[in-house]
């Protein structure tokens, strides 16, 4: 069988840990896939650097919108990051060509995704997006093809590995938050600029597109209310510890009678309420439905393997030519948005700490 042929652009914690694990492991994922996956050019920045990996065979490219543009490949996968510059101008080049993207780029798609599935649907592609929330967390997936027959009332859960790990950290071992910061970034659990991470922007990025499918609305990223952790302090977690809860960074999508709400922001929940158990890079998602009442799915929400592990299933299902739906493409903004303010998780309490 023809091999698939893949560019990747990005060689840091995703980037690198996709090319080991397809390295190591091909020979599963080829018949996995029927037939072989084959990394065949990648780019990142700096060319010296030793990422631990055999990088004699691909094609190097220095910029990956000219990976995007001109390599031969089957498949590109955008690991670059970033909402605009080399990321956004990589996919463009790349769905221009009709070539299918696989990305982990939340950011990218809460800025763009609707003019880039545009873009693919002109061009008879796909912009496949498993790895953009919650890690390795199969939501993608289970929002749009598992609970199809479902109509989703609320998508709510814990969507940043590094806060919730910086915040666990905190707890357990009374650690500052610029020591717990630095461990997540050391980690590769953080993005590039932290300041996404502990300023809830991250957890909004990745809101936007959980809402687009459990709502099938346009992603808005200007209506959801961002508050972030910046403010919380040890001494914060310890009083709230105190009390009977545990301080969680929440990421809430709800119906409401004049639309959807879309909020992120610090919450006290009862220490004895399932979201409140999610631990350090753990992430939770909890999608309340009309048929099955209220669903939790948890596990890794960043690093390297984990996030590899949702960007190799969309390659696989690319490879073996299953069909990917592309990003949300609603008929109409059926549900308008509406402005959110902040407001207690239920049985908890938004808390505001200055
Ligand atoms: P990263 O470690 O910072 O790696 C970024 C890679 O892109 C590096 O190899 C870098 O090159 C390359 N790069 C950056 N800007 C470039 C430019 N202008 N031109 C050429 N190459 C450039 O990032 P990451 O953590 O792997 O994240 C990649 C994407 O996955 C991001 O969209 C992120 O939000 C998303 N994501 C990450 C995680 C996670 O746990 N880390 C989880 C889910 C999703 P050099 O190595 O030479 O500097
Ligand atoms: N920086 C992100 C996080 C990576 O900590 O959750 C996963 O998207």
């Amino acid at each position: 069988p023809t091999p698939l042929r893949i560019g990747v652009a990005g060689l840091g914690t995703v980037g690198a840990s996709l090319v080991r694990l397809i390295a190591e492991k091909g020979e599963g994922y080829a018949q996995r896939a029927g037939r072989p996956l084959s990394v065949t050019a990648v780019s990142a920045r700096d060319r010296s650097k030793d990422r631990g990996l055999d990088l004699g065979t691909q094609e190097w490219f220095d910029d990956p919108v000219e990976l995007a543009a001109k390599a031969d490949i089957d498949l590109f996968v955008e690991l670059v990051g970033g909402s605009e510059g080399a990321a956004l101008e990589a996919v463009k080049a790349a769905l221009s060509r009709g070539l299918p993207v696989v990305t982990a780029n939340k950011a990218l798609l809460a800025h763009h995704g609707v003019a880039l599935a545009k873009l693919a649907a002109r061009k008879n592609a796909v912009v496949a997006f498993e790895a953009a929330v919650a890690g390795g967390i199969p939501i993608i997936k289970t929002l749009r093809e598992a609970l199809r027959g479902n109509s989703v009332s609320r998508v709510y859960g814990i969507l940043n590995g590094t806060c919730n790990y910086m915040l666990t950290r905190m707890e357990r071992e009374g650690l500052s938050f610029g020591e717990c910061l630095k461990e997540a970034q050391r980690l590769g659990y953080a993005e590039a600029d932290p300041t996404f991470d502990i300023g809830g922007f991250d957890a909004a990025h990745k809101l936007t597109v959980l809402t687009s499918l459990a709502f099938g609305s346009e992603i808005d990223l200007e209506s959801v209310f961002v508050e972030g952790i910046e403010s919380i302090a040890s001494e914060d977690i310890r009083a709230a510890a105190d009390l009977g809860y545990r301080i969680k960074l929440l990421a809430v999508a709800q119906r409401t009678e004049s639309g959807i709400e879309q909020r992120v922001h610090p919450a006290m929940v009862p220490a004895s309420s399932a979201i409140a158990q999610v631990d350090g890079v753990t992430n939770a998602v909890a999608v309340d439905t009309d048929l099955l009442g209220s669903i939790l799915l948890a596990g890794p929400g960043a690093g390297g393997n984990a996030t590899a592990s949702a960007v190799l299933s969309d390659i696989l299902d690319i490879a073996s030519g299953t069909r990917i739906a592309t990003l949300g493409l609603p008929p109409a903004n059926l549900v308008p948005y509406r402005r959110a303010r902040m407001r207690a998780h239920e049985g908890g309490y938004y808390i505001r700490l200055s």
